[in-house]
């Protein structure tokens, strides 16, 4: 017998206010049809003044509590995936805890950029194989529009608000690769790409926040490369094959990416999940946003090999294999 972890439940929560392609072109010189080509993005959703990281988190983690069917009694380890926290400290996930009035065990961030949630993810199986959780909330959340420069074109359409969580619960297997659960991750990171995908910002250095910088085309090229040899390793890993995968939920950062991460992989369109043109990238919000639109639409059935795979800021990388 091995543990395992598996998805219980599911949210997500998207801000109220959406700016389009159209709205975007009033404020730099851009237009919808440049954008949807580029990126597949058709809007994104933006925080309210005085919104914060943890209140899109504590929304996307109770309608995921609420779909698994637990109370914040029964959740003893809250892990948030972020690059937005709501102050520099404490971990934005203690105040997301008292938030949800979860009383057990410990909460805190993960910053990972795009890949946090692969990296949080990863962190929670971990943990709840090792006997140190039981059940866990696994958070994606950002307000990116905070720390974009709205008059660079080049960044500012890209990127989003939004969270998306899952539960994750601790279930008996067989260790083998047909139990239900996480049956492996992957992750990576290349330091010496710092510089490709960064915020010119931070305590240490600048005392301020900073905006995005971004290599457009280093970060396409490696996002491509990262993430199907992520998921070709979690695949080997349980010796499992690309013909055995049913669905693949990239990280949603321009449908180009997607599309060729898909290809790559030798999947039929319609199995890889897609968000991106509903929320544009919400870093580490996009796969449990995308994990999240799948469960809703009824996609995923009993035994299905699904794929997450990331690529982000670092550069840092991950893939895990789940069966449904
Ligand atoms: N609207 C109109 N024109 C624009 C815009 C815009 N928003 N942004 C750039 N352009 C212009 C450029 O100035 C350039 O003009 P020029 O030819 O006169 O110099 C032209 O469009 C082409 O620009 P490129 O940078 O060559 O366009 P490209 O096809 O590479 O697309 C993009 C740019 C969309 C950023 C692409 O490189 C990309 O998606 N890279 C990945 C970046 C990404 O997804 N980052 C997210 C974070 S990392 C991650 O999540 C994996």
């Amino acid at each position: 017998m091995m543990r395992r972890s598996i998805v219980k439940g599911v949210g997500a929560y998207l801000p109220e206010k959406v700016l389009t392609n159209d709205d975007l072109s009033q404020l730099v010189e851009t237009s919808d049809e440049w954008i949807k080509q580029r990126t597949g993005i058709e809007r994104r959703h933006i925080a309210a003044d005085g919104e914060l990281t943890c209140d899109l988190s504590a929304k996307a983690a109770l309608a995921a509590m609420d779909n698994a069917g637990v109370t914040a009694d029964d959740i003893d380890l809250v892990i948030l995936a972020t690059t937005t926290p709501d102050n520099t400290f404490p971990a934005t996930a203690a105040r997301v805890q008292a938030k949800l009035g979860v009383s057990k065990g410990p909460a805190f961030d993960v910053q990972a950029v795009c890949s946090g949630f692969i990296f949080a993810l990863t962190q929670a199986d971990n943990m709840i194989r090792l006997g140190q959780a039981k059940r866990a909330l696994v958070i994606g959340a950002e307000i990116y529009s905070r720390i974009l420069d709205w008059q660079d074109r080049s960044t500012c359409v890209l990127f989003g608000d939004g969270a998306g969580a899952i539960v994750l619960e601790a279930a008996e297997g067989e260790g083998s690769n047909t139990d239900r659960g996480v049956l492996a991750t992957s992750l990576g990171t290349d330091g010496r790409c710092y510089d490709h995908l960064y915020v010119d910002g931070g305590v240490a250095s600048t005392q301020t926040a900073g905006v995005v910088k971004m290599a457009g085309k280093e970060v396409f090229r490696q996002a491509v490369s990262r993430m199907c040899e992520s998921v070709e390793q979690v695949l080997a890993d349980c010796d499992l094959s690309k013909e055995d995968l049913n669905w693949l939920i990239p990280h949603q950062a321009n449908i180009r990416i997607i599309n060729k991460v898909g290809d790559k992989l030798g999947l039929d369109g319609s199995k890889v999940i897609v968000t991106v043109q509903d929320h544009a990238n919400t870093s580490a919000a996009t796969i449990p946003l995308a994990l999240t639109h799948g469960v809703k639409k009824g996609l995923f059935k009993p035994g299905d090999v699904i794929a997450l795979t990331a690529m982000g800021g670092g550069f840092t990388w991950g893939a895990a294999l789940l069966r449904w």
